[in-house]
């Protein structure tokens, strides 16, 4: 019985000590202290020895049992450890590494040009609002002082979705839905995408952006549109800017002018920026044509207004210095995040 103990302690230890995997140690775990298994199998064989022999032999088997598990335990930890520490080697972070950076995207010159130009509005006293893109021929035109057989409409030819539905060829038709409404007084400023059916070039799109103000209250006057885009042109373009309204024509303005600022390069001096001149145009304007007033229900006689248009890309090709459209539209990364 001694030896039959002493062998199973041996090979037990042997066994232990050879195992390379948890899986290892369990299945020895099993064979020897298991149900089945040899040193369980020797307690089950006490019956056959001799009683005076008992309590020694049992003394032994519980020894053997305990160094046989003591080992196990031993070597399970040791396992389970040198298996944690491969792991975190495996898993180890290199802080010196340069982070992944996300790529955000930027905001196009046109949104910036026309948040600087909302803000400057919306200070004065402004609503921003919208209008459709898709218009009736009556708001983009006929509403606004240009009937039918009118020049001004082979001007601003446009895309057709049937005869009497279009794309709108300027943000001056929102000035009819803001009127339609019947809420006075008007102060709003409106813009949007506008659309003609002109080829691509350095200066022109068949799709751009303009934006549109109206005004209409009592007492309207010229100067109120003098002081107003004035004061415009020196919040947008500087403190020193000038000024000046060279008399124009458009149908739904009467009278009507479009508006030149200095040159923010030179200073009036003259520059290839501005062509020599010293002027910069920007946008066009004027009193708002009583019929026009009239045609979206307004009393002409107890109100007077005036309005102002301007392209949104003109603004920020003059803002930003950049000498053509066409790069507005690339969306080039490289170019839109110099701004
Ligand atoms: N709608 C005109 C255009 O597209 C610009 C314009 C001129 C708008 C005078 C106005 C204005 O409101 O008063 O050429």
């Amino acid at each position: 019985m001694r030896e039959k103990l002493e062998k199973i302690r041996e090979q037990a230890l042997a066994q232990i000590a050879a195992s390379d995997a948890l899986e290892k140690l369990n299945e020895v775990r099993v064979n020897i202290l298991g149900k089945k298994g040899e040193l369980t199998a020797v307690l089950k064989s006490m019956k056959d020895v001799a009683p005076e022999e008992r309590p020694k032999i049992g003394q032994m088997v519980n020894e053997t049992r305990e160094e046989i598990e003591k080992s196990l335990e031993a070597a399970m930890k040791k396992m389970e450890r040198a298996v944690r520490e491969a792991k975190m080697k495996a898993e180890v972070i290199d802080v010196t590494l340069p982070a992944k950076k996300n790529i955000i995207g930027h905001r196009h010159p046109c949104t910036i040009a026309l948040e600087e130009v909302e803000r400057i509005f919306v200070g004065m006293g402004y609503e921003v609002v919208e209008g459709p893109e898709v218009e009736k021929d009556y708001y983009n035109f006929e509403a606004l002082n240009i009937p039918a057989d009118h020049p001004a409409k082979d001007e601003q030819d446009t895309f057709y979705i049937t005869g009497d539905i279009l794309l709108r060829t300027q943000t001056s038709s929102t000035q009819i839905h803001e009127m339609e409404k019947g809420r006075l007084p008007i102060r709003m400023l409106a813009p949007g995408r506008v659309f003609r059916s002109d080829e691509v070039d350095a200066t022109h799109s068949p799709s751009f952006h303009q934006v549109e103000g109206l005004v209409v209250d009592k007492n309207i006057t010229f100067s109120d549109l003098k002081g107003t885009l004035a004061e415009y042109a020196r919040e947008l373009f500087g403190e020193e800017t000038k000024v000046k309204f060279r008399p124009h024509h458009f149908p739904f303005t009467e009278p009507s002018a479009e508006m030149d600022v200095t040159c923010f390069k030179c200073g009036g001096n003259g520059c290839r920026f501005c062509k020599g001149s010293g002027w910069i145009e920007i946008l066009g304007c004027g009193m708002v044509h009583p019929h026009v007033l009239e045609m979206s229900g307004i009393d002409s006689e107890t109100y007077t207004g005036f309005a102002f248009g301007m392209g949104l890309e003109r603004i920020a090709l003059l803002k930003y210095e950049i000498d053509d459209m066409r790069l507005l539209y690339e969306n080039d990364v490289r170019f839109l995040k110099q701004f």
